[in-house]
């Protein structure tokens, strides 16, 4: 098991998505640090915290994809709805308290974000620098 990190690969130019994937990679990595010091009622706490955090930026996310006129919304809120499934999954097996358990808690968590992340939004990246919504010229959209 491996701590997941941040890589400027990950950057989509967006702040408010970007600054999102952020929170969500670092609540991945209290997960990570609790495990380490067997603190499993705060992995269950913290995994719920991630799940609901993911649920908020696919609003966000969509509203903002919305707003730009991104051609396939449909498409990647589709995809949204199929990560949503199975965080809510895992949700409930991370309320289990046994240490295998809970190292699977979050190895399917990183699964989860990377395939957000790395799959998903990839998909919009390349319309957005290629519409100039991402950096530098985001305020373009504000
Ligand atoms: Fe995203
Ligand atoms: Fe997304």
């Amino acid at each position: 098991m491996k701590k997941i990190e941040w890589l400027p690969q990950f950057e989509t130019g967006v702040e408010e998505i970007d600054t999102d994937h952020r929170y969500l990679f670092e609540i991945l990595q209290e997960i990570y640090e609790a495990i380490e010091k067997s603190a499993y009622d705060l992995c269950a706490t913290l995994a719920n915290k991630f799940i609901e955090k993911l649920s908020e930026h696919f609003r966000t996310e969509e509203a903002f994809l919305d707003r730009i006129g991104y051609s396939d919304v449909e498409g990647h809120r589709e995809h949204h709805t199929s990560v949503m499934t199975r965080a809510r999954q895992l949700e409930q097996a991370c309320k289990n308290n046994e240490p295998a358990k809970v190292a699977e808690c979050y190895a399917v968590g990183v699964a989860i974000m990377l395939d957000e992340v790395v799959r998903g939004d990839s998909g919009f990246k390349s319309y957005l620098d290629h519409h100039g919504f991402s950096r530098p010229m985001r305020s373009a959209v504000r």
